[in-house]
């Protein structure tokens, strides 16, 4: 088989190659965004497009595109659906950095940073609903019950991660099960909308939608694994941001683990400052190294890779199929 000029049966694609595929649905997507964020009051609009183009993976949109290809369902379902996973996405950045005061997002200042928290929680919630506008238009209850249950799973994992700010006891299932909420639910979404507009068998739906948790909670921990060592100007964030605000995630889990004394007394000053002036990010670093709690939360993204990659078991060989398990290593492999 050949396919825009991808013939090499079962090779894993490249980025470039996957984003081939999807161009130019992921272009009608933007376009519909931009449509979409035009409120009657200018400040909305004005943050809508501010965000449009700070950037961003939309990688959100491109596994339903996929997904949706691959199920035989790409139309304009697909690309009203990617814009409304993509929206919904950036409400949740937009709510989710006036919680942690967060300043920077995708390399420039945040909303909140830019138009203060309460105009931004407003701007966030206008898009939430624009999103469930859009979504409205398929008038199908199916989506719009993932669709609920999805932001309401995101929703409780914020409420999870904030009830654990500044605490040093978090234990791993409470992480995973953090992650599961704040990030895999929404990943898992995107696949199972993907095969909903395919009008996919139950089963296959069943597998996508296991597919795309499992990409969503190694996207999340190898996130976390990022915090710790990407450079700031390739990440679009701050480094050892997480910790500075509190968090204490998979990496610092498993080296507080078998951390000394000394070592767990300079965590909880971190919590306790929220700064790096007393003890600096590069102790903190040296810790998670040494360790071993970097390793092992990256082999532990890499175990759910591989999981997801096993949920795809069994598809027959096309671009898509081979686009989806090539995604299962960009994942791991990422550096932003
Ligand atoms: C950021 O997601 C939030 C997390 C789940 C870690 P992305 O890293 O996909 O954000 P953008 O859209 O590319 O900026
Ligand atoms: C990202 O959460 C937002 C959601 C996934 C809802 P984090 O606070 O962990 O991620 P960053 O570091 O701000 O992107
Ligand atoms: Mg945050
Ligand atoms: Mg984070």
């Amino acid at each position: 088989m050949d396919f825009m000029g991808i013939g090499r049966l079962g090779q894993a694609l490249t980025a470039r190659e996957i984003f081939a595929l999807i161009q130019a649905d992921l272009r009608q997507v933007e376009e519909q965004i931009a449509i979409e964020s035009v409120a009657p009051v200018d400040t909305i609009t004005s943050i809508g497009q501010y965000l449009q183009a700070s950037g961003g993976k939309r990688l959100r949109p491109s596994l339903l595109l996929l997904t949706s290809k691959l199920t035989g369902g790409a139309g304009p379902s697909a690309i009203r659906l990617g814009a409304v996973v993509e929206l919904i996405h950036t409400a949740t950045l937009v709510h989710d950095d006036v919680i942690d005061g967060a300043d920077t997002r995708r390399g420039r200042p945040s909303t909140n940073a830019q138009w203060g928290n309460h105009t931004s929680v407003l701007a966030g919630d206008w898009l939430y609903m624009q999103a469930f506008q859009i979504a409205l238009r398929e008038r199908s209850f199916r989506v719009l019950d993932v669709l609920i249950a999805l932001t309401q799973g995101m929703v409780e994992g914020e409420l999870l991660q904030l009830r654990r700010i500044g605490q040093i006891a978090v234990s791993e299932a409470d992480y995973m099960e953090l992650v599961d909420r704040k990030t895999a639910g929404l990943f898992a979404a995107c696949a199972r909308l993907g095969a909903l507009c395919g009008a996919a068998a139950p089963e296959f739906e069943e597998k996508l939608a296991e597919y795309g948790w499992n990409l969503g909670m190694a996207f999340q921990l190898v996130d976390d694994v990022l915090d710790f060592t990407a450079r700031e100007t390739v990440l679009g964030k701050p480094v050892g941001n997480d910790l500075r605000e509190g968090k204490v995630t998979l990496p610092m889990i498993y080296a507080l683990e078998t951390a000394a004394p000394a070592d767990r007394a300079m965590v909880e000053t971190i919590l306790r400052e929220r700064s790096y002036e007393s003890v600096p990010f590069a102790a903190i670093l040296d810790l998670v190294k040494r360790s071993g709690g970097l390793n092992r939360a990256m082999e532990r993204a890499q175990t759910f890779s591989d999981k997801a990659r096993e949920s795809l078991g069994g598809l027959p060989d096309s671009p898509y199929q081979r686009a989806l398990v090539a995604i299962t290593e960009l994942v791991t492999d990422r550096d932003h």
